[in-house]
């Protein structure tokens, strides 16, 4: 049986990457990752917090329809699913 290496399991390093910094701490993506994929891809899968009782809030849909990922990006607030991370963004989480 022939094996097929999970893209996860690639060569990594061949990989371009960008920098942002999320809730104050840097995070690297892979070049064209959405900020939401990124930071799941960074072991931060809690995007945000629910207004209603303050519990950690993820993404759904990842495809922009559900507003759960939202989070003020370079001060504005948009869904993270749908921005693609850029080198020097400011991410921050809404309470
Ligand atoms: S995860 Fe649904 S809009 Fe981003």
């Amino acid at each position: 049986m022939r094996r097929i290496a999970a893209p996860a399991a690639r060569n990594l390093s061949k990989v371009a990457r960008v920098m942002f910094t999320a809730d104050g701490d840097e995070v690297a993506a892979r070049a064209g990752a959405s900020v939401a994929a990124a930071l799941i891809a960074a072991g931060r899968p809690a995007l945000g917090r629910s207004p209603r009782d303050g519990r950690p809030r993820g993404a759904f849909c990842l495809m922009g329809v559900c507003q759960q990922c939202v989070m003020r990006i370079d001060g504005v607030r948009r869904p993270a699913c749908m921005v693609e991370a850029r080198a020097g963004m400011v991410v921050e989480s809404l309470a």
